[in-house]
């Protein structure tokens, strides 16, 4: 018995990397899956169908069932196949796992309109398209008087969440994705879909291309054998969208930041102190009162 008998996923940028993990995690716990990947580079240029297609015969060859869709999550009709694929191959859909991701990082005076675009374009959209086209399934289903119990999974970012410098497109997408999880929640769930996000960190192709990161790679390494336990194994990522993903999971509207054996909840944008007038504010009364507000620091510091 699997965790997930019974379930169809949905798995995007599920070639490489965390993706590949959660397709494999999820195929070996029960779930049919649909392993999307479009097979590009870190920076989102080019395509090959290998990595999506390895990951299905990985699946296959240890009894899994799996197919591959090699669309890309950012457009319009490419989304729609994808979503298509698991109702037409499998059957059903339960779950959604928003994975796909690119990176092309640079400081903000320096980025260029490509670069802010195709990574805007790649997580936000590509969030977005698969989620409406899973969401309007779901929706004809509640509305036809079938009983939906679904799943979406979306993959938020440190970057955004605790505001990494160099990374403005990124961590803006990232920050966004966090909040369109939030109000997917408030409006999905009249359909019996529950929405969360997960932060990842793990060592990949993508975190590959952080300056230093052969050093701290080979670093981390030595720690790993020490411990006996690779805490950036992207594999580590997996087990909790597995078990958000899970029928009776009971967990919606949240966002985790996974890592190693760690996993942590956050709390969304909170109203930590205010000042109240009962009349117009005069900018000389701000100037008195607001003033405080510069010396007020916040703790962004990963728990790495
Ligand atoms: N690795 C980390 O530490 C880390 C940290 C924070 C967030 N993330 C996020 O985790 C997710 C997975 O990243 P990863 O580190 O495994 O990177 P990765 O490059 O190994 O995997 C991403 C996969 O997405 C695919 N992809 C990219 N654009 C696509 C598109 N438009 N359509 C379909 N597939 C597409 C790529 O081909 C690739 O196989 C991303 O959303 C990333 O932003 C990763």
């Amino acid at each position: 018995m699997g965790t997930l008998d019974g379930r169809v996923a949905i798995i995007t940028g599920a070639g490489r990397g965390i993706g590949r993990e959660h397709a494999l995690l999820f195929a070996s716990e029960g779930a049919k899956v649909v392993v999307n990947d479009l097979g590009g580079s870190p920076d989102g240029t080019g395509a090959d169908l290998s990595p999506a297609q390895s990951v299905v015969n990985e699946i296959i060859a240890a009894g899994g069932e799996a197919v591959a869709n090699y669309d890309d999550v950012a457009d319009w009709d490419g989304s729609q196949r994808l979503v298509n694929t698991a109702i037409e191959t499998f059957g059903d859909l339960h779950v959604l796992v928003n994975n796909a991701g690119i990176l092309r990082d640079r400081v903000v005076v320096n980025m260029t309109e490509q670069e802010w675009d195709s990574v805007i374009k790649v997580h936000l959209r590509g969030h977005f398209l698969p989620t409406k086209w899973a969401a309007s399934y779901w929706r004809e289903q509640a509305k036809s008087g079938v009983t939906v119990n679904a799943s979406i999974i979306n993959t938020t970012s440190t970057s955004g969440l605790m505001s990494n410098p160099g990374q403005t497109n990124y961590g803006a997408a990232k920050s966004g994705i966090a909040t369109f999880t939030e109000i997917c929640q408030k409006e999905l769930t009249r359909y019996g879909v529950r929405c969360n996000a997960i932060a990842p960190a793990a060592r990949t192709r993508l975190t590959a291309t952080i300056p230093g990161s052969e050093e701290r790679n080979a670093e981390r390494e030595t720690q790993a054998e020490e411990l006996g336990f690779d805490k950036f194994d992207p594999a580590n990522i997996s087990p909790m969208v597995a078990y958000l993903a899970t029928e009776n999971c009971p967990i919606a509207g949240k966002v985790f930041f996974v890592y190693g054996g760690a996993i942590h909840l956050f709390q969304p944008w909170t109203i930590i102190d205010s000042i109240e007038a009962d009349h117009r504010w005069t900018v000389a009364e701000l100037q008195q009162q607001a003033a405080k507000w510069g010396a007020v620091t916040f703790d962004q510091s990963i728990p790495l």
